[in-house]
């Protein structure tokens, strides 16, 4: 199988996070958090519930384009969580690397409202939520990758996504 970066993406509370750990159980492969790859100041703006604008996200989405690329020239397969809500914050992941799939996990706000709300330990208010189905742009058929329903069970979630990446990477072959 050819190198796979899979790019777990959506808004906030569409389950990346909670995706990308079973898809590390099921493959094996190493695993990096998006959210990990932000400099202190992108950190702080978020606690205090002020958006990001693009300034701050373009040394974020390079850091973590950095990463990925280190390993796809190893031949290493990753999985990756990532918003990536922008095409252009896309663009920055997969230019230059080939093993790039987006996966869009895609949910009703309605559903991302509540599982926000239950969440507990974890920096982006519920307040944001807004901004981020505001800024979403979906993916498109020239992109890498395909999207996913994110309403049922982290496991239907995992079994749509190994799928669809399977039909167009050829994963299990
Ligand atoms: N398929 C699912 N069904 C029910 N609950 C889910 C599902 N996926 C995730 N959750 C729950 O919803 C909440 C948000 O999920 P998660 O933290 O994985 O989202 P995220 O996309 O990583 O969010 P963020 O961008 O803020 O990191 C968590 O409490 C998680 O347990
Ligand atoms: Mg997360």
């Amino acid at each position: 199988m050819a190198t796979t970066s899979i790019v777990v993406m959506g808004v906030s509370g569409s389950g990346k996070s909670t995706v990308a750990e079973k898809l590390v159980e099921r493959l094996g492969w190493e695993f990096a958090e998006g959210d990990d790859f932000h400099p202190e100041a992108n950190v702080a703006k978020m606690r205090a519930g002020t958006p990001l604008v693009d300034d701050d996200r373009w040394p974020w989405l390079r850091s973590l384009a950095g990463w990925i690329g280190e390993r796809e020239q190893a031949g290493r397969s990753v999985v990756v969580t990532c918003s990536a809500l922008k095409r252009s914050y896309r663009e920055v992941l997969c230019e230059g690397h080939p093993s790039v799939w987006f996966a869009h996990v895609t949910v009703d706000p309605d559903v991302l409202r509540d599982r926000l709300e239950k969440r507990t330990g974890h920096y982006m208010p519920s307040s944001l939520l807004e901004s981020q189905v505001a800024t979403l742009e979906q993916l498109q058929d020239d992109e890498p990758g395909a999207a996913v329903s994110g309403a049922g069970s982290p496991d239907d979630v995992v079994e749509q996504l190994l799928a669809a990446l399977d039909s167009e990477r050829g994963l299990r072959r």
